[in-house]
C-alpha cells in the first residue's frame, strides 16, 4: 500500500495503485442496509451510466484481479443472467424514472455469454431498465477467442459502438508467461472481424513489463496494434497483485515499465494520437459522440450483476468482492440465491462525505487531461481548492502540475506518476482502510 508522508511522492516507486475510481473498492465495508428507492430520490437520475458486469472468462489470467470466475456451465450462467434480470426490475422500479446516457457491458468477459445469454442481457438494458440502445454510447469488453462473428454481429446489430479487447501483447510467448491462452493470429484475426462489421470505436488493450518483454518487443506490439487504426489504445504497466498466479522478481521493473512506457507514448503521440491519461490514448480521428455529455466526477452508475458497483454522489455500493477462486463462487452462488426483496437495498460500500466527493473530483479530473477547473471546483463546492488541499501547491512546486489560467494540470513528468499522485491524494480514512482490507 502507498505510503502518505509527502516526501514520498517523488522517492518511491512511480507504480503504487491505478486510481479509476475513488474510493477504491477495498475501502468497501459492510453499511447499514439502506433502500435504494430512497438512496436515490435525491439524485439527478436524467443522464446515468448503466453498467451490467459478467463475471465469467475462459482462463484466469495471471495478472487480472478482477471478480470473474472460470468455473460455470450453462446451467449456471443461465441462473446468472436470470438473476440479472429479477435485480434490474427491482432496481428500475426503486429508480423510478430514469434516464441513461450510457451503457457498459463489461467483465470479465461479455462475449463468454452463449448468444442467446448476450442478446438477453442486451434485452435487460433496453427493455427493463430502459436504455435507448440506439441512441446512447454502447461499449462491450470482448476477448480474441470469445469475439465470434455471430456476437460481434449481434453487438453490431443492438447498436454497440465501442469494443475494447484485451490483447496484451502480440508476441505468443509474453502472453503465455502470463497464463493466458491466445496466440497472436487469433488477436488478428479477431480485430479484422471487429473492424470488417465496422463498430465506429475499437479499443485496444497492451501491457508492458511484463516477463521476457523489451523495448524492441513492446515497440512491435503498439505498431502491430496500429495496423488495425484503434480509435483507443490503453497502455497498462503490469500489476502483479497478491492472489493472482504471476510471480515476478520486481528487481529494475520500475525502470523498464518507465522505459517502456516512455517510448510507447513519444510513438503513439508521433502516429497523431492524443494522451488522455496515464493508460489512455485516444486517436485524433476518433469520431465525436452526439449523446449528451457525460461528466464522470458528477453523475451516477447503476451496476446491475454481481461484481458491479453503483456510484450515487453521497454512497458507492456494490456486493462484496473477492479475487480468489473459491470466494468468487462462494459469493456468486449466494448471488444467483437471492430473494428478489434483497435486491432493494444497498448493504456494503461506502459513504462519501463532503470532503471525500472533493476528493474524488479532484483525483478524476487531476488525472485525466481535462484537468482540474478552479472555478468548477468552487461552483460546484463552494470552496476554494488549494485551500482544501494545500498538498497540491506541493504537485505545482515539484513541477509535477501546472497552472494553466484556470486548470491545474499534470505535467509530462506528472503523467507518468500518476500512479504515486493518485493515492497520495488519498484521505487518511481510505487509506487506512484499503490499508486494512483482507484479500479474499
Ligand atoms: C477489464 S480488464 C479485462 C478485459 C477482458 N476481459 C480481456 O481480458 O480481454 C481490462 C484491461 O486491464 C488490463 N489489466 C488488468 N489487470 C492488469 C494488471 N494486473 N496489470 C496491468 N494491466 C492489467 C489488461 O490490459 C486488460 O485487458
Ligand atoms: S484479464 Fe480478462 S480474460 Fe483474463 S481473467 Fe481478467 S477479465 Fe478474464
Amino acid at each position: 500500500m502507498p505510503t502518505l508522508s509527502p516526501s514520498s511522492l517523488l522517492s518511491q516507486s512511480p507504480y503504487q495503485t491505478y486510481v479509476y475510481s475513488y474510493p477504491h473498492k477495498t475501502a468497501y465495508r459492510p453499511l447499514q442496509a439502506r433502500s435504494l428507492s430512497e438512496i436515490w430520490s435525491t439524485e439527478k437520475r436524467d443522464a446515468l451510466f448503466l453498467y451490467i458486469h459478467i463475471p465469467f472468462c475462459e482462463m484466469r489470467c495471471g495478472f487480472c484481479n478482477l471478480f470473474t470466475t472460470v468455473n460455470h456451465n450453462d446451467e449456471f450462467v443461465n441462473q446468472y443472467v436470470k438473476t440479472v434480470q429479477r435485480q434490474a426490475h427491482r432496481i428500475k422500479a426503486a429508480l423510478g424514472k430514469v434516464q441513461f446516457a450510457r451503457f457498459a457491458l463489461g467483465g470479465g468477459t461479455p462475449t463468454q455469454l452463449p448468444i442467446a445469454a448476450l442478446e438477453a442481457v442486451l434485452d435487460v438494458a433496453e427493455e427493463t431498465m430502459g436504455a435507448k440502445l440506439a441512441e446512447i454510447p454502447i461499449s462491450v469488453e470482448v476477448s480474441p477467442e470469445t469475439a465470434t462473428i455471430e456476437k460481434l454481429q449481434l453487438l453490431r446489430d443492438r447498436h454497440v459502438d465501442r469494443i475494447s479487447i484485451g490483447v496484451q501483447s502480440f508476441i505468443d510467448q509474453e502472453v503465455l508467461a502470463t497464463q493466458r491462452r491466445q496466440t497472436s493470429t487469433q488477436v488478428q484475426a479477431a480485430l479484422m472481424r471487429i473492424r470488417n462489421l465496422g463498430f465506429p470505436t475499437l479499443n485496444l488493450d497492451l501491457i508492458y513489463g511484463l516477463p521476457g518483454q523489451t523495448i524492441e518487443t513492446w515497440l512491435h506490439s503498439i505498431r502491430t496494434a496500429l495496423q488495425f487504426q484503434p480509435e483507443e489504445i490503453y497502455l497498462y504497466p503490469l500489476y502483479v497483485r497478491p492472489l493472482t498466479g504471476l510471480g515476478l522478481s520486481d528487481r529494475e521493473w520500475d525502470d523498464s515499465r518507465l522505459a517502456c512506457y516512455r517510448v510507447g507514448r513519444a510513438l503513439l503521440q508521433a502516429e497523431g494520437y492524443t494522451q488522455v491519461s496515464m493508460r489512455m490514448f485516444r486517436a485524433n480521428h476518433t469520431p465525436a459522440t452526439s449523446s449528451p455529455v457525460y461528466c464522470c466526477q458528477a453523475d451516477g452508475m447503476v451496476g446491475l450483476g454481481c461484481g458491479a458497483r453503483s456510484y450515487t454522489r453521497s454512497l458507492h455500493y456494490s456486493n462484496e468482492y473477492a479475487v480468489n477462486a473459491k470466494e468468487v463462487r462462494h459469493i456468486l452462488e449466494h448471488y444467483v440465491t437471492r430473494e428478489d426483496a434483497d435486491f432493494d437495498t444497498a448493504s456494503y460500500g461506502f459513504a462519501l462525505n463532503r470532503e471525500e466527493q472533493q476528493r474524488r473530483f479532484l483525483l478524476l479530473s487531476l488525472l485525466s487531461n481535462e484537468g482540474l477547473s478552479v472555478a468548477h471546483y468552487r461552483d460546484r463546492f463552494h470552496s476554494n481548492l488549494l485551500a482544501d488541499f494545500p498538498k497540491l501547491q506541493q504537485l505545482l512546486d515539484w513541477h509535477l502540475a501546472s497552472l494553466q489560467a484556470d486548470l491545474l494540470l499534470l505535467t509530462e513528468a506528472g503523467i507518468e506518476r500518476s500512479d504515486a499522485i493518485g493515492p497520495w491524494l488519498f484521505s487518511y480514512q481510505v487509506h487506512s482502510l484499503m490499508t486494512q482490507y483482507t484479500l479474499k
